[in-house]
């Protein structure tokens, strides 16, 4: 009987675990999400540039999910009106693949 707990035990932690990444991990797809970064933020997000300077790991993977789900760049909304929703999910993607508390914390993008 005891055994059969333990086997439960680990087939939910197992469901927990893959139903927690699959909360973040939304299908996008990180390199295409590092191209487009470079292209579609980072002229305005550079030193000297229009916005502030940004990098993957100046936020938290939590800090960039809220940003895309939440706040989506509410300060220049065309930014983000101008890529598409798989777009949106690949930048997130590479952002959050290497924010601050990630495995792979990235400096540049
Ligand atoms: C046309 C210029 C421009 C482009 C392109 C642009 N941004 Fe911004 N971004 C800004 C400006 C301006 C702000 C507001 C800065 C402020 O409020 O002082 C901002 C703010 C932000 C912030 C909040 C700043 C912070 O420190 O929390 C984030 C995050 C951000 N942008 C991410 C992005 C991402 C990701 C992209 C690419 C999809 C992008 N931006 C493209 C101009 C731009």
């Amino acid at each position: 009987m005891m055994k059969l707990f333990t086997q439960l035990g680990v087939v939910i932690a197992v469901i927990l675990t893959l139903g927690a990444s699959a909360i973040a991990a939304d299908g996008g797809n990180p390199k295409k999400g590092k191209h487009l970064y470079k292209k579609q933020c980072k002229a305005c997000h550079s030193v000297n540039s229009e916005g502030p300077e940004l990098t993957p790991m100046a936020k938290t993977m939590g800090q960039w999910d809220r940003f895309f789900e939440r706040d989506q760049h509410k300060s220049k909304p065309e930014v983000f009106k101008a890529l598409s929703e798989q777009e949106l999910k690949d930048i997130q993607q590479f952002l959050y693949d290497h924010a601050a508390d990630s495995e792979q914390p990235q400096t540049c993008g």
